[in-house]
């Protein structure tokens, strides 16, 4: 029974779960605080949350060269499907599947979907992952604030994953209001410093989660890690 996440930096993540690699979001190349370049990185399974080339990133490379099954909404599965990315499996916002490393529940973001071409996106998610390891954890991904994540928060947190970027997603002000509806045991902040645009102290909004919650906040620097 093992979880354990690493952040890549900006939004991307790897999980090991119980030995199975998982994705999410994997943006490598042009990622200017990628700790990784993804070009050997291990993957049984990737999550897309939106179109946006921030957080598709690398996913049809890693795909064929790995064969992982790639997880996304049903627009981005089907411009999965046209650049050659076969081993799909569309969800949509609201729905989840017992996949063999842990229920996926696609959630509600408030952002936008498109495609690095401009191929409609569908609808941007959140996740959240029930692991088969154990726990049950929130990744906001790219979103505004909005008051129903306290529906996502009364299943019981371990774990949440929120941007505090701001001007793209969530500002550290909503996302500590973020926090107060979801009530996770954890809470990690990303989607901040990878450009001059959404430079933020992350140590600082740390400091006012634990001042302000009972959540414990940790920060990692990209290639960080955190376990379950
Ligand atoms: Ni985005
Ligand atoms: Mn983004």
């Amino acid at each position: 029974m093992a979880f354990k996440l690493t952040w890549y930096g900006h939004a991307a993540f790897g999980m090991d779960i119980d030995g199975t690699q998982v994705l999410l979001d994997p943006f490598f190349t042009d990622n200017p605080v990628a700790a990784e370049k993804g070009d050997d990185i291990a993957a049984d399974y990737i999550i897309v949350s939106h179109g946006h080339g921030d957080h598709v990133g690398d996913t049809v490379a890693i795909a064929k060269r790995t064969g992982a099954m790639v997880i996304s909404n049903h627009e981005i599965c089907n411009w999965l499907n046209r650049q050659g990315v076969t081993n799909v499996h569309p969800q949509h916002i609201g729905g989840g599947y017992s996949h063999p490393f842990g229920y996926v529940k696609l959630t509600i973001a408030h952002h936008g979907s498109a495609l690095p071409d401009g191929t409609c996106g569908g609808s941007p998610a959140g996740v959240l992952l029930t692991p088969s390891a154990g726990g049950k954890v929130y990744f906001a991904c790219d979103t505004g604030l909005f008051h129903s994540m306290k529906l996502y928060g009364d299943e019981g947190l371990d774990l949440a994953v929120l941007p505090i970027g701001d001007n793209f997603t969530m500002g550290p002000d909503d996302a500590l209001k973020a926090v107060k509806l979801l009530v996770p045991k954890t809470v990690i902040p990303v989607h901040f410093d990878t450009w001059d645009l959404i430079a933020q102290d992350p140590h600082l909004w740390a400091a006012r989660v634990e001042a302000e919650t009972d959540s414990k906040a940790v920060v990692l620097a990209p290639g960080g890690v955190f376990a379950l």
